[in-house]
């Protein structure tokens, strides 16, 4: 806590963990009230000034590279292995010392349980043996806090520079949050609040909908960057694959998408029994299939935000994208495009990072947690 001209001043100094999937990460931030600014239960107009001191994300990606897609044993033991090294990293990179720390934020889930646990108790020590509040923080409404993050972070560039949240101009806005585990469209009345869910997936996440459809086609995990890359390649397909139906409404299904892509795959290479791969089709057609499968997902997720601003005209003010599959930029562009604003997480911070836990513990923290039910003190 700070003082300037004898008013108070009140600086969270978060030391952030999130650890829920094969991402281990630290971050160090300052998030200091506006003048005027007073932190009380009810919604404050007042965004406040953030100070990024430090960014770390390691990456498991290598361990989980021979078995296709994230091993949760492996996972939760490598972020055991790291999570030491990473935090001292990171607190080094922000030059704090362990007592600068006035509270730590650690994503409470969801999220593969070792993963989990592996953060959660490591964080949970540190605040022990520090004596500062634990916030316990829920994964995905945090990938969304990034998104109100101004202007674009660069961690090369803002690191420890003072960064202002966007105003309250920004909502009501309509959120989509697209990652490997989840799928949402919401109603943001303000990040102060829980986002209302308008719609989800009843089957496969966009982004597991990516990494499969990479996997049948012999690339590499994380799937979604391959397949935007070979998508990227042709700019028409002789394949069509379907969108949803509409009967879903605000709900999401990817996973008739994924099977019309493996019935196609099962007929180009011809293998009827057994593993089905389409490692070896020319590359002309693996390139039109991903163009095509990419265009039924994304033209899926057009037609919820389109049916969301019919249903509800002039209601927001933008909307809101974050999430790993947020990083692609055809999804981007064809954002762009639709009848309303669009403010997109940083690059640097859709995917998984312990930045956006940080963000959002402030906003949890305002809010006193009481319409949050992950975000609340773990009793210690
Ligand atoms: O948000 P995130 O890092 O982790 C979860 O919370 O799940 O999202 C990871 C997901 C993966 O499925 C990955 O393939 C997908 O985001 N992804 C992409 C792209 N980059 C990452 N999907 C499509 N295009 C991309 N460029
Ligand atoms: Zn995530």
């Amino acid at each position: 806590m700070q003082s300037r001209k004898g008013k108070a001043r009140k600086t969270l100094n978060i030391l952030a963990i999130e650890t829920s999937c094969d991402e281990t990460s630290v971050s160090c931030l300052s998030l200091e009230a506006l003048p005027n600014s007073e932190f009380s239960n009810k919604f404050s107009n007042k965004f406040p000034f953030v100070t990024i001191h430090s960014h770390k994300v390691e990456s498991q990606t290598v361990s989980h590279i021979p078995f296709g897609g994230v091993v949760p044993e492996i996972a939760a033991r490598d972020h055991l292995a790291r999570i030491e090294f990473i935090t001292k990293e990171s607190l080094l990179e922000a030059g704090w010392k362990p007592q600068n720390i006035s509270h730590i934020a650690v994503t409470l889930g969801p999220g593969l349980i070792g993963s989990v646990m592996v953060g959660v108790l490591f964080a949970r020590g540190l605040a022990l043996s520090l004596n500062v509040p634990l916030l316990g923080i829920n994964h995905v409404d945090a990938h969304l806090a990034p998104a109100i993050l101004a202007p674009e972070f660069n961690p090369k560039i803002h690191l420890k520079k003072q960064l202002k949240l966007a105003s309250e101009n920004l909502f009501p806005a309509l959120a989509l949050t697209l990652s490997g585990g989840h799928c949402h469209l919401s109603r943001l009345e303000n990040p102060f609040v829980s986002k209302i869910i308008l719609g989800s997936t009843v089957d496969d996440a966009c982004g597991e909908a990516f990494d499969k459809v990479a996997k049948l086609l012999g690339f590499e995990y994380p799937g979604g960057p391959e397949v935007e890359k070979w998508a990227a390649l042709v700019s028409e397909s002789e394949f069509v694959f379907p969108k949803s139906t509409e009967k879903l409404e605000f709900n999401f299904s990817f996973s008739g998408l994924k099977t019309s892509v493996l019935d196609c795959v099962r007929k180009l290479s011809g293998s009827h029994q057994g593993k089905i791969s389409g490692k070896n089709l020319p590359p002309e057609q693996k390139a039109q299939i991903c163009f095509s499968f990419q265009n039924a997902a994304f033209q899926q997720i057009e037609q919820k935000i389109n049916l969301a601003l019919k249903k509800w005209p002039g209601e927001f003010n933008c909307l809101l994208v974050a999430g790993g599959v947020a990083c692609n930029k055809n999804l981007r562009e064809r954002l762009n495009n639709l009848n309303i604003p669009v403010q997109y997480a940083p690059l640097s911070l859709c995917s998984d990072n312990a930045t956006m836990i940080g963000l959002h513990a402030w906003f949890s923290h305002v809010n006193g947690f009481t319409h949050h039910p992950f975000s609340k003190y773990i009793e210690l």
